[in-house]
């Protein structure tokens, strides 16, 4: 039995990464003041029928239930967050600053970076419609990948405003049903052949490429650039009207991360969806609102191929593994007196282990070793001695059982 295509099985290695990445994105997220909510798994497929764009209702993992409910495994946090938001709005102070980590369902085809399970990390602003939120959101998206030890070296964030787009839009007369159809037509450009995205813009292609090859300009993406340089963060971000966003709620400002190599999906992308909470409160809340969300695949790929992003990894997960104290029991009879040693050690919260049945003395120390304890204490022969094993410098010293615990407090290298 394996597990279904595009689900991952979490083996402690793959664990340890992921908790690597949940801690990085909860400790910036909090460093911006962000504060973490999270939502239903399963949500009624309308959500996102009303609002996500037909590329993800086409990918829902969506099932009648038993009370033949249409429901759907969420794909995607912003209905759910739009929903809340509308129901709960009087109970908090705008603007609302919230961050989620959670994980989410789409049944695309598996492929690097594409899975059919994958986590997020989700930041939005609710409640504040001038630019000043949009630079603060990007700024934090900056400062999360720069946390995992990435530099403007290795990542870019590609930053556009659909407004260009539906102002070119509107100047020409094309009538607004058409436009959602022709912004994914541009979204898709850089990744479809130029006859296809030809064949679907028209007589709009000449103009739309030439727009695209020399690059558009707005004054809220000068305003932009000109609030993340005063942040010292521009060159991790280029003006790029090429992206438009697949999802349908998005209203201006929109942007996506993607490795400097050009070689992996988009590791995040997110931007304005102003409209978002009054079209699903049927007009009964009306607020602004912008966010992104970075998943955990793409991200890991990138931590994985840079050295000096992999170390910091690799050394957060040891640091993280290592246990404070292993007792070495040397004797048999002394299991008992090791056992109540060892529940007040933990009671004190130090990290310990020990052999659950009896081992040679050698073998107890190189387990000692594996598990990275800076200490190893044995009960033996010496009793009601314990014997004090510094397992850097290989140092012992005796020191009396009722000591014990004042003596390893006072050493530095345990950190408890
Ligand atoms: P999205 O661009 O669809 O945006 O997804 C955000 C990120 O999630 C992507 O950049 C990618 O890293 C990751 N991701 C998406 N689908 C998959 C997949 N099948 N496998 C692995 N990773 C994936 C949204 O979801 C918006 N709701 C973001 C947002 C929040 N907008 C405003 N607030």
């Amino acid at each position: 039995m394996q597990a279904l295509p595009g689900f991952r099985d979490f083996l402690p290695d793959d664990c340890a990464v992921r908790n690597y990445i949940f801690a990085r994105w909860r400790e910036v997220a909090r460093r911006h003041a962000f504060i973490e909510w999270d939502g239903p798994v399963l949500e009624s497929t309308e959500l996102y029928k009303k609002k996500s764009g037909a590329e993800i209702v086409d990918q829902l993992f969506n099932f009648s239930d038993k009370g033949e409910r249409e429901v759907a495994m969420r794909p995607e946090l912003t209905p759910t967050l739009a929903r809340v938001v509308a129901a709960h709005e009087r109970e908090f102070k705008k603007p609302l600053k919230w961050f989620s980590i959670g994980q989410f369902f789409r049944y695309e085809k598996q492929q690097r970076g594409r899975l059919r399970e994958h986590f997020q990390l989700n930041c939005d602003i609710i409640g504040e419609a001038g630019i000043a939120a949009d630079i603060e959101l990007v700024a934090l998206c900056i400062d999360i990948l720069r946390a995992f030890g990435f530099t403007e070296k290795d990542f870019v964030v590609r930053i556009s405003d659909r407004d260009f787009w539906t102002d070119f839009l509107r100047e020409r007369d094309v009538p607004a049903d058409r436009w959602d159809e022709l912004l994914q037509a541009i979204d898709k450009s850089g990744r479809e052949p130029r006859e296809k995205t030809a064949e679907k813009l028209g007589k709009l292609a000449d103009p739309i490429f030439s727009i695209l090859k020399t690059g558009g300009k707005s004054s809220k993406l000068d305003q932009l650039v000109d609030g993340l340089r005063e942040r010292g963060l521009a060159d991790y971000m280029a003006i790029d009207v090429g992206i438009v966003r697949g999802l349908a709620y998005y209203t201006g400002i929109v942007f996506e991360v993607f490795d400097r190599g050009g070689k992996l999906r988009a590791i995040a992308g997110g931007g304005r969806y102003d409209n978002l909470i009054a079209q699903l409160s049927d007009g009964a809340v009306s607020m602004p609102a912008l966010g992104f969300a970075m998943g955990d695949v793409v991200l890991g790929e990138l931590v994985n191929e840079t050295a000096y992003a992999r170390e910091k990894l690799e050394k957060a997960i040891a640091n993280e593994r290592k246990i404070d104290i292993y007792v070495v029991i040397a004797k048999e009879q002394r299991r008992a007196d090791a056992l109540a040693q060892i529940q007040q050690f933990r009671d004190h919260g130090y990290r310990v282990d020990y052999p659950l049945t009896g081992e040679k003395v050698g073998k107890q120390f190189q387990t000692a070793e594996q598990l990275g304890a800076p200490v190893a204490v044995l009960f033996g022969d010496e009793w009601p001695q314990i014997k004090v094993k510094n397992m850097a410098t290989g140092h012992q010293e005796l020191v009396p059982h009722d000591r014990l615990l004042a003596y390893l407090q006072a050493l530095s290298s345990l950190s408890s």
